[in-house]
């Protein structure tokens, strides 16, 4: 293919295909991909400029007044299936205005799951602010592990293939009930850090 007949960015965002900036950042290291037997690990994504430490453990981050938007749950499983439980499962988004908060901790909070790998929390479907055209869910995922930075985007609102960090392995798959709240499933896969890989005689060596 020659330059002149690669595709832009714009004219590559579709169904399928991630945004031309998904995964790309510095400091953004993708998993590798699955060995045979092995489920793809969760992409890595972007943390953005807004996340902060300290949000509380608590599985509802609706506000006063605020309507459902989206129950989310799923489990996290490491690459060959096994759920881990006990992991910390911490969001953060915008406003439904795309504000996000940065003083103190609307719309964002952890839980942990439970001895089957599962999690569940109920938000609201974030709003859009420049420059991302998607409305996103930042998570970050960490059992025995360094934390997993990723984002999710929900099946079925407008702008997400015009998302330039859109993935379509990272779209939650979502039902709408008879008040339309939307029920969404995700599976995160992260890999763990072994006892053997943990433990070496070096690492040994080097405890004081
Ligand atoms: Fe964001």
């Amino acid at each position: 293919m020659t330059v002149q007949e690669q595709a832009s960015p714009a004219e590559v965002r579709r169904k399928g295909v991630p945004g031309f900036m998904a995964g790309k950042s510095p400091g953004v290291e993708q998993p590798p991909p699955p060995e045979p037997g092995e489920l793809p690990q969760t992409p890595h994504e972007i943390e953005g400029p807004y996340f902060r430490l300290g949000a509380p453990m608590r599985s509802n981050l609706l506000e006063p007044g605020d309507k459902p938007g989206i129950v989310l749950s799923g489990r996290v499983l490491t690459e060959r299936g096994k759920p881990v439980s006990g992991a910390v499962v911490s969001f953060w988004s915008s406003d439904a205005a795309g504000n996000y908060d940065m003083v103190g901790w609307r719309y964002s909070g952890y839980v942990l799951t439970d001895g089957e790998g599962r999690y569940e929390v109920t938000t609201i479907i974030p709003g859009c602010y420049e420059p991302r055209e998607a409305k996103h869910i930042h998570v970050k995922v960490q059992g025995v592990s360094r934390p997993v930075t990723t984002q999710l985007y929900v099946e079925g609102e407008p702008g997400n293939t015009d998302d330039d960090y859109y993935h379509p392995a990272l779209v939650v798959p979502c039902t709408t009930d008879e008040n339309g709240v939307k029920h969404g499933t995700f599976d995160f896969v992260i890999k763990q850090v072994t006892r053997e890989e943990n433990v070496t005689p070096e690492s040994l060596a080097a405890r004081v």
